[in-house]
């Protein structure tokens, strides 16, 4: 038996990084599990990889699209309930943190950064959660319930060693690049002194939305090594 069993997953997100695993950590839990995001090839690999790890192929549902599309929450909803017939949990994982070749700190950044991690897939939080539940409003004009009782969490995670900090710069060694960071930067600022992978991360995720978390609702869990302790108490970053 596993801990989802019978249960529809969305996660956005889920060509690369927390949101693969987090996908293939469901898969293992006997979830049906819609997976989405741009890249074909990578979505495809992540199925793969839920097939290696015991998912049948027909409990694996590819969506490709771009959260930025409004039309693109509305289809992944629509396929998943037209395959499934209903929808249990929502990790709306999509994210970034630079537009590619654009200045950081200008305006076409903050708008980019803005029009996926926050418009996406409405509502929604910086990375947010909505389980076995709630009031999903996934277009302007349209939205659905799922059966009661609502949830709605928000997990803002921690470093995380995935893509993110190295899409930006396609032609470096990400593994390189990510040791360096923890090493130079991470070890400085976190008291855990080092950055957490994506299936710490996706344990989290799990237990959330998760019968365990059964009387947690409406609330943000911090998984972040201390990091945000650590800031607090210094005033640093
Ligand atoms: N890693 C960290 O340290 C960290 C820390 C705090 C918060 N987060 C948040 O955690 C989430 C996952 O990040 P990650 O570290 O796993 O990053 P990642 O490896 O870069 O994965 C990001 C995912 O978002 C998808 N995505 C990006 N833009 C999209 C768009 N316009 N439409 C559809 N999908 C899109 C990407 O898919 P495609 O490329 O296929 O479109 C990819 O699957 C993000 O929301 C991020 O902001 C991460």
């Amino acid at each position: 038996m596993g801990r989802f069993d019978g249960k529809v997953v969305i996660v956005t997100g889920s060509s690369s990084g927390i949101g693969q695993a987090t996908a293939i950590m469901y898969a293992k839990e006997g979830a049906h599990v819609t997976i989405t995001g741009r890249n074909e090839e990578r979505l495809e690999a992540t199925k793969e990889k839920m097939v290696e790890h015991g998912a049948s192929a027909d409990h694996v549902l590819v969506v490709i699209g771009n959260v930025q599309e409004e039309e693109c929450a509305q289809r992944l909803v629509n396929e998943t309930i037209a395959k499934w017939n209903r929808i249990d949990i929502l990790v709306n994982n999509a994210g970034v943190t630079v537009k590619p070749d654009v200045d950081p700190d200008s305006l076409e950044t903050f708008d980019y950064i803005f029009s996926i991690n926050l418009r996406g897939f409405r509502p929604q939080g910086f990375f947010g959660l909505i389980s076995s539940s709630s009031e999903l409003s996934s277009s302007q004009s349209s939205c659905f319930l799922i059966s009661s009782p609502a949830k709605g969490t928000s997990f803002p995670p921690g470093f995380t060693k995935t893509s993110i900090f190295t899409r930006h710069r396609p032609h470096e060694d990400e593994g390189a690049v990510l040791q360096e960071f923890e090493d130079n930067y991470i070890s400085q600022i976190v008291p855990m002194n080092r950055m957490a992978t994506s299936e710490e991360i996706g344990e989290s995720i799990l237990f959330l939305t998760s019968e365990k978390a059964s009387y947690i609702t409406g609330t943000t869990l911090v998984v972040d090594g201390g990091f945000c302790v650590l800031t607090q108490d210094t005033g640093r970053f």
